[in-house]
């Protein structure tokens, strides 16, 4: 990931914000993945009148980048329209170490700070199914 490539994909979260589906909490959220074959896909938080049912930017752009073929996503970029950065929840660094061991993600916002992470330092000991596990 060059400079360029991570400015396209802060744009694109960014972009992605603006159809969050935020009718309950109102923070609008937006999400950008790259995968290995320079593939990109975006993602916002999508709500629900059931609460628990809401889904993330970060899974949203990770599912729909898996649902067009991808399977190792490289790098992440969350937007938050907020003064300091916001970092994945729990369920996102999860379902991110599915498909991105090694990603590298940037978490920005309306101000100028940046936060970068590797998806270790986010999730370490990310739980992994054991080989044969019904055996
Ligand atoms: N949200 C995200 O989309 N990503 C995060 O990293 C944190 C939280 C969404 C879920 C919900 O729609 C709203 O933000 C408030 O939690």
């Amino acid at each position: 990931m060059n400079e360029a490539q991570w400015a396209s994909l802060a744009r694109t979260a960014q972009a992605a914000s603006g159809n969050a589906y935020a009718r309950y909490s109102g923070f609008r959220v937006g999400a950008a993945v790259i995968s290995d074959g320079g593939d990109v896909a975006s993602g916002c938080n999508v709500e629900n009148a059931s609460y628990g049912l809401t889904v993330c930017a970060e899974r949203n752009a990770i599912f729909r980048a898996v649902a067009d073929g991808a399977r190792e996503i490289t790098a992440l970029v969350v937007y938050t329209p907020t003064p300091e950065p916001v970092t994945p929840c729990g369920a996102c660094r999860q379902v991110l170490a599915e498909f991105g061991r090694t990603a590298i993600v940037r978490c920005i916002c309306e101000g100028p700070s940046v936060l970068e992470f590797t998806l270790a330092e986010l999730l370490p000991g990310a739980f992994a199914l054991p080989p044969n596990p019904v055996s």
